[in-house]
């Protein structure tokens, strides 16, 4: 991250969920009315305006061309909005069962411009903390300022590289977090932009701040895709290093369990984001979700498991 510039790529998968409006009502598996405003306030509207005037089953392609913005005639666009349509589909998924338990509270770590706040009304009275980078929280704040929205997050900034995190645990609590309530924590799209240190030490924060019934849900990238780039992931690595937020870490699959262990965790379900497409989507766009290094696993303090299989 660079010090003074709000995340980049918290922007860019924000867009795809807003782009994801696109795709007709029948297939849509996450709606995100204002992912688009952190990008640029005339893409959100060029999207809201496409969006009511769609006729049903117009292909994404055809869609995307309604918008007059040159982000909408990126390569591989589609491929990147039915993935996010994915993931944000999974962890909603997640987020509605966890909030279904009295005291739940959510803590989105490297929040970034998720509004699951404002999206999910199935998080009722769920407290939800969102903890992020200065410069990435203060531009999310000032946007949902200008289009009229007030989340009902609490907001803890946090530089993860720099701060200590065994500081966060106590951080958190100051702003109302309950240390002994479940919290369901969310890290989706950052750990691929640590550094180990980094991923180490906030592995033990979370395990600090997790209580019985606690879940860590979290996106990561099986090393592989790191070690062994496709043409395709060197041209997106090159992008993302470009603004400052270049990929450092990865897991081993068949390593993960083992590894969650030893820092207090049992994993619950690791799954690859292109498997759970073929689960989710049309068996055409499915097809376009294609990469098996981009993955999803949840995470359980070991109190919580019995509650989690019932
Ligand atoms: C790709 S974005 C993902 C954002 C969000 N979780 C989502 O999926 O929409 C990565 C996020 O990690 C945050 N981040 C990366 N490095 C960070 C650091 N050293 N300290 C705090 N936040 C950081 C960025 O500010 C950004 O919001």
């Amino acid at each position: 991250m660079r010090e003074d510039t709000p995340s980049r790529t918290a922007a860019w998968v924000a867009a795809a969920r807003g782009l994801g409006r696109l795709l007709p009502r029948e297939i849509r598996l996450a709606d995100d009315p204002f992912g688009a405003a952190f990008t640029s306030l005339a893409l959100a509207r060029m999207i809201e305006e496409a969006a009511s005037d769609i006729p049903p089953s117009t292909s994404l392609a055809t869609a995307l061309h309604m918008i007059r913005s040159p982000l909408a005639r990126m390569p591989g666009l589609q491929r990147w909005i039915l993935y996010m349509q994915v993931r944000t589909r999974v962890i909603d998924d997640v987020v509605r069962t966890f909030a279904l338990q009295d005291n739940a509270q959510l803590v989105l770590l490297g929040a970034g411009y998720d509004c699951r706040a404002l999206r999910l009304p199935e998080l009722g009275e769920t407290r939800v903390f969102e903890v992020d980078h200065p410069a990435t929280q203060g531009h999310k704040r000032r946007v949902l300022d200008k289009i009229g929205y007030t989340s009902p997050s609490t907001y803890v900034t946090w530089d993860f590289e720099t701060q200590p995190m065994d500081d966060l645990p106590a951080a958190l609590a100051e702003s109302g977090h309950d240390p002994t309530a479940p919290t369901l924590t969310i890290w989706e799209g950052v750990t691929m932009y640590l550094t180990e240190p980094a991923i180490e030490a906030s592995l033990a924060a979370i395990r600090a701040w997790s209580a019985a019934g606690s879940q860590l849900a979290m996106t990561y990238f099986a090393r592989g895709r790191l070690a062994r780039p496709t043409l395709t992931t060197r041209a997106i690595a090159a992008v993302v290093a470009r603004v400052g937020e270049p990929w450092r870490w990865g897991w081993v699959p068949d390593e993960l369990p083992g590894y969650l262990e030893e820092r207090g965790l049992v994993l619950v379900d690791d799954i690859a984001l292109a498997d759970a497409a073929r689960e989710l989507l049309p068996l055409d766009l499915a097809r376009v979700v294609d990469d098996a290094d981009r993955r999803f696993a949840l995470a359980a303090t070991p109190e919580s498991i019995a509650v989690i299989e019932r």
